[in-house]
């Protein structure tokens, strides 16, 4: 495990955004896995910015992503396939076909997720995966207690965390209780991991990250056992640490 300390929230957008198109720019047809959330949003805007500027090219790359609010669909603006889209995806030059989520309005939810693991194993695996950190842990919606050999499955959300993604929401009651998510076995076949952590809010499960055993009641754990895995955390998330 590699841990990048920076002094805030910018330099941490910074040094991922560096790592990215430098990834980007070695291998044009990279499958990189995304996140959604408050976190990568910085790293997404400097790599429009960078895009922009520099004509960094995101025609033959492949993206999936890690989750989906079960029934909301792509236009809702609560859903990841719209956050992604309007962060990223439209600001670059990727075609739609090569971005992908789990539908979170599929009829047969199961089959979904079946269907994605294929869709990942098919395009070869993730060549980079791009995470960010519950406060209790979790990766993707991998919740605490979350199997280390899960695959892409349907879960529950756990309370926290829905009380965490309610500021997006109008209340509370809109939060969706279900998402589809990648697993933590498929996360962990990733070819290399970045992981983003910003803010206090973090500290105390970057604490556990750091200097904990590796448990499944903090599935971030496991990354440590991966041979290719950064952390980039600001000074309030390595505050703890
Ligand atoms: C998002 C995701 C989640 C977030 C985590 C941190 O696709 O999978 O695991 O990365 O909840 O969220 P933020 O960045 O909003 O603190």
């Amino acid at each position: 495990m590699k841990i990048i300390r920076t002094a805030n929230y910018e330099e941490l957008s910074k040094q991922a955004a560096k790592m990215m198109i430098t990834r980007i720019k070695s291998n044009p047809n990279i499958i990189l896995g995304l996140a959604t959330g408050s976190t990568p949003i910085g790293t997404y805007q400097l790599l429009i910015d960078d895009h922009l500027k520099n004509g960094t090219s995101y025609e033959n790359i492949t993206t999936v992503n890690l989750d989906e609010y079960a029934g909301l669909n792509p236009a809702d603006p609560n859903s990841y396939h719209f956050f992604m889209q309007d962060k990223l995806f439209k600001h670059i030059n990727i075609p739609a076909s090569h971005t992908h989520l789990p539908e979170g309005t599929a009829e047969n939810l199961l089959e979904e997720c079946r269907q994605y693991e294929e869709l990942i194993k098919k395009k070869g695996g993730i060549d980079l995966q791009l995470l960010g950190i519950g406060g209790n842990g979790h990766i993707g919606f991998n919740e605490p207690g979350t199997s280390f050999d899960s695959r892409t499955h349907v879960v529950i959300l756990d309370e926290q965390t829905r009380q965490a993604n309610a500021r997006f929401f109008r209340s509370i009651e809109e939060v969706p209780t279900h998402a589809l998510t990648m697993g933590i076995a498929t996360i962990m076949e990733s070819k290399e991991i970045l992981l983003l952590a910003s803010g206090k809010s973090k500290a105390e499960a970057v604490k556990q990250l750091i200097h904990g055993d590796i448990t499944e009641e903090l599935p971030a754990s496991i990354l440590k056992n991966h041979k290719s895995f950064t952390l980039i955390a600001d000074e309030e998330a390595l505050s703890l640490s």
